[in-house]
């Protein structure tokens, strides 16, 4: 029978006959699957790992310097690389999301091949691939690895896919990678991570996008998810997450009318992504969050909450 034990003895061994002393890159994502990959390889061949991490500047509030801390407190050698300013000015202006993707996409290969020319004489490229996205085309979860197969453009490969692949969770579903992540003494705060798009916030500000919207969307999403965690809520959502809307609606503040920006959130109950359902949280619940946005973000005056299952209403917006 499978145990993760097992599963992580044989595998160390077998990275460690395999690899030797050469060097690796590993994208991490702050995702489960990347941060297994990456632990797994570490407990194999130690500092030889290299881990890249790069902040997109749409990522979750605090996300990148919190997990990158993290991930350093695990021992792991990761290098963080904010390449917020580089994202955002090549997104300025972009409203079509299918550009907004592609632009994402690109930008990370340009920043992860500039990285991996840094480690030198690497033989090796580490993805956190697990055997649902061997299987289907389109990843439910897509780190950085889905984000480079899917958004790679003809016109010859980056240097870093060159490289030889090693793919140590291939062969596992998403509940036997978070198994190894517990036998592999993870947090468990780490494992139970909801998805989170490779796009990030980019997908969920619908339209084009500003720092200044990140900024608010951040802040929203920030109240909600917390929330969330403090209600117990969380470990009982799949995915959660706000969108911010291209639209602006009135509100009063004293004898004025103003007219503001609208948020909408949305909770799904889900195994894969493929089809969920809205999660009924409780009124008070979303009472509490509801005027916890609107009194603590400037520039929100109205918050709706997204009743619709997929399909066809798909879990992002965009
Ligand atoms: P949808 O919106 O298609 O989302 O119902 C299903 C799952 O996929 C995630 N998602 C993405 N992940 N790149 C990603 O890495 C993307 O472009 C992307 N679009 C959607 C979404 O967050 C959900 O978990």
């Amino acid at each position: 029978t499978w145990t993760p034990d097992a599963f992580v003895d044989k595998t160390v061994a077998e990275l460690k006959e395999k690899i030797g002393d050469e060097k690796v890159i590993l994208g991490l994502s702050g995702g489960v699957d990347s941060s297994v990959a990456a632990v797994l390889l570490h407990k194999a061949i130690g500092k030889n790992l290299h881990c890249i991490f790069v902040n997109n500047g749409l990522l979750r509030k605090n996300e990148f310097t919190d997990v990158l801390k993290q991930y350093e407190g695990m021992g792991l050698n990761v290098k963080g690389v904010d390449a917020s300013a580089r994202f955002l000015d090549d997104l300025a202006g972009e409203s079509d999301p299918e550009t907004k993707r592609k632009t994402i996409g690109r930008v990370f290969i340009e920043v992860f091949d500039d990285e991996s020319h840094l480690v030198e004489n690497a033989k090796w490229l580490a993805q956190g691939t697990i055997y649902p996205d061997v299987i289907e085309s389109v990843s439910a979860t897509g780190g950085p690895s889905q984000t480079i197969k899917s958004h790679h453009n003809v016109g010859g490969l980056p240097d870093f896919m060159k490289l030889k692949v090693v793919e140590p969770l291939k062969m596992l579903f998403k509940d036997e990678v978070r198994r190894v992540g517990a036998s592999l003494g993870i947090d468990k705060a780490l494992l139970g991570r909801h998805p989170f798009p490779g796009p990030g916030l980019a997908i969920r500000i619908l339209g084009d996008i500003t720092p200044e919207k990140v900024a608010i969307l951040q802040e929203v999403d920030a109240i909600f998810i917390d929330g969330l965690k403090k209600w117990d809520l969380y470990d009982k959502v799949w995915q959660a997450g706000a969108m911010l809307l291209p639209v602006n609606s009135v509100g009063v503040m004293g004898d004025e009318r103003t007219y503001e920006k609208c948020v909408a959130l949305r909770a799904v109950e889900s195994t894969d992504g493929m089809t969920a359902d809205w999660v009924n949280l409780p009124y008070e619940f979303l009472q509490k969050t509801s005027n916890d946005i609107i009194n603590k973000v400037p520039g929100v005056n109205r918050v709706v909450y997204d009743i619709s299952s997929k399909p066809p209403a798909t879990i992002e917006w965009e």
